[in-house]
């Protein structure tokens, strides 16, 4: 964000530096449509800026946009295309503990270069415990390696003995044995894994599964023709995967403040779940309430952050330059802004607060640069230019709306009046509440299912076409944004950002108008 507007030309006289703008209109809360942002000269090409954001040292981002933490919003398909698109999914928590887990390992272990730690099955194990542990753990795939205790391949069995006619074969009488196995030297990987494995696959018609062993022939990982196929058409699609130091898909993960029976935080099952939200590489968690200027959230953030100092931690949502320092102490690295901005939200209704969304994240951005903190501009994003807007000040946007028709969402099509909907509920509708979500707005279960004041709705959305197509535009917006301003990054946007205040008339001249439209620009 800027400082101050420069020079006494006649620009700087209308088109303000945040600090500048925000301050002359203190006693008026402002929210996208409120304003616009004032062209800068340019050299600065849409197509060369650089979206990458840092949320934390350990959190990159190709693309500064969240998909919420919202049930009708992300599951392990939209945060699994959330960060092959660049972006990040935040896993809700309105489902049990252990089913979250398996859809955080869902992520993480989508799409691998090398797998180095492949499930591997032993010589005596018989066919039907095979099965088991395909339908335990839920495996798409049923060709294992075989090894010995030492981790020596001793063979392949193919998918195709898996079966529960073989159930009472043992492995060793069905895999195709070592000789016939196709390997390659972990040292013959050289610098280019990927590369290498992809030859490999041209060069062998109908082999799929290319295993990695050392010199003494112990397996050291596994290559399959899908993931390396998958990664080698990554490599030309326009917006890049977001993925950790592992070259896993980055995932989060939302968290609640559990409750015991006393009322009391339930601090063992909380870190408990947080324990096993690491193990399965989750990348960042995200404690989100309506209320995050709270001492549930504060000492949730506190216990989370103690037990597990390098984990980043998302958490919110506040308004209040306040509830940012209260929260950044409390060890939160991430903080969500917005309250009752969401296209399903009635709490500004129904409670009366909520601060409207571009003054609410000026004042918090104020904080944040002082407490050394990020944060995101959670709600009321409808269009790519709200993206832009809210980006001269925040480190990344978190959408629900402009997400939730997307295939990738949970939930099943609707067909209305020959027009095809989704489902999308506020997680404090009551539908929502009763499914789990009454914590995140300060009830308890039971209490919603009194019927306490919901602060959501449930709605529907028209389909959007796939994710990465909605990605792609949302993307290419932005970047025009960053074209206009001159800016070839997003620190340049927030500082190069000049604000005014629209007239009524002048919004309604930003929409198209007097015209009747035959094609959207979607
Ligand atoms: P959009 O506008 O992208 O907003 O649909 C998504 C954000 O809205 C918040 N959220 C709610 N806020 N009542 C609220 O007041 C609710 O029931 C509700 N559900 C979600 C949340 O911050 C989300 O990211």
């Amino acid at each position: 964000m800027a400082a101050t507007s420069p020079s006494s030309s006649i620009d700087s006289a209308f088109y303000k530096a945040a600090d500048d703008f925000f301050r002359e209109h203190a006693g008026l809360a402002l929210t996208y449509d409120d304003v616009t942002l004032a062209t800068l000269y340019s050299e600065v090409l849409p197509r060369e800026t650089n979206l990458e954001t840092e949320l934390h040292p350990k959190l990159r981002l190709r693309i500064p946009i969240i998909s919420a933490d919202m049930d009708t919003v992300t599951e392990a398909p939209m945060a699994i295309a959330m960060a092959l698109n660049g972006g990040l999914g935040l896993i809700h928590c309105n489902l049990p503990e252990r089913e979250q887990l398996s859809q955080v390992s869902r992520v993480k272990n989508n799409v691998h270069g090398l797998i180095q730690e492949p499930i591997k099955v032993s010589p005596d194990q018989f066919i039907g415990d095979v099965l088991t542990l395909v339908e335990q753990k839920n495996y798409g795939f049923r060709t294992f390696p075989v090894v010995d205790e030492n981790d020596t391949l001793l063979g392949l069995l193919p998918g195709h003995t898996v079966r529960p006619r073989y159930a009472a074969t043992k492995v060793v009488a069905a895999m195709t044995p070592r000789a016939q196995v196709q390997t390659i030297q972990e040292k013959e990987l050289g610098n280019n894994p990927i590369a290498r494995a992809d030859q490999f696959f041209s060069e062998h018609i109908g082999i799929h599964k290319l295993l990695v062993v050392d010199s003494a022939d112990r397996l050291r990982g596994l290559f399959t023709i899908s993931d390396i196929e998958r990664i080698m058409q990554e490599r030309h699609s326009q917006l890049k995967p977001a993925r950790d130091d592992q070259f896993r898909l980055l995932c989060g993960a939302a968290v609640t403040a559990t409750r015991n029976s006393t009322g009391e935080l339930d601090r063992d099952r909380i870190l408990a779940h947080i324990g096993a939200l690491v193990e399965r590489g989750v990348d960042v968690v995200a404690v989100s309430t309506a209320h995050g200027f709270s001492k549930g959230v504060g000492d949730t953030v506190r216990l989370i952050h103690e037990d597990f100092p390098e984990l980043p931690i998302i958490a919110g949502n506040v308004t209040s330059g306040e509830g940012v320092s209260y929260l950044s102490k409390c060890g939160a690295n991430i903080i969500k802004v917005g309250q009752g901005p969401g296209s399903i939200c009635t709490t500004r209704v129904v409670a009366g607060v909520g601060i409207p969304q571009l003054t609410a994240l000026y004042v918090c951005a104020k904080a944040a640069e002082k407490e050394g903190v990020r944060i995101l501009a959670d709600g009321g994003i409808t269009k790519s230019g709200d993206i832009v807007k809210a980006l001269t000040l925040a480190h990344g946007v978190i959408c629900g709306g402009l997400l939730a028709g997307c295939p990738e969402a949970p939930g099943q099509l609707m067909e209305i009046n020959g027009k095809l909907y989704k489902q999308y509920r506020g997680m404090g509708s009551l539908a929502a509440m009763q499914a789990g979500s009454a914590a995140r707005y300060g009830h308890s279960s039971k209490d919603s299912v009194r019927k306490v004041a919901a602060e959501g709705v449930e709605a529907l959305k028209e389909v959007n076409p796939p994710l990465d197509i909605v990605l792609t535009q949302l993307a290419g917006g932005i970047q025009s944004g960053m074209g206009y301003l001159g800016a070839p990054n997003l620190v340049g946007l927030r500082e190069k950002a000049r604000y005014i205040q629209v007239s009524p008339a002048g919004q309604r001249e930003s929409a198209p108008h007097d015209i009747v439209e035959v094609k959207t620009g979607n």
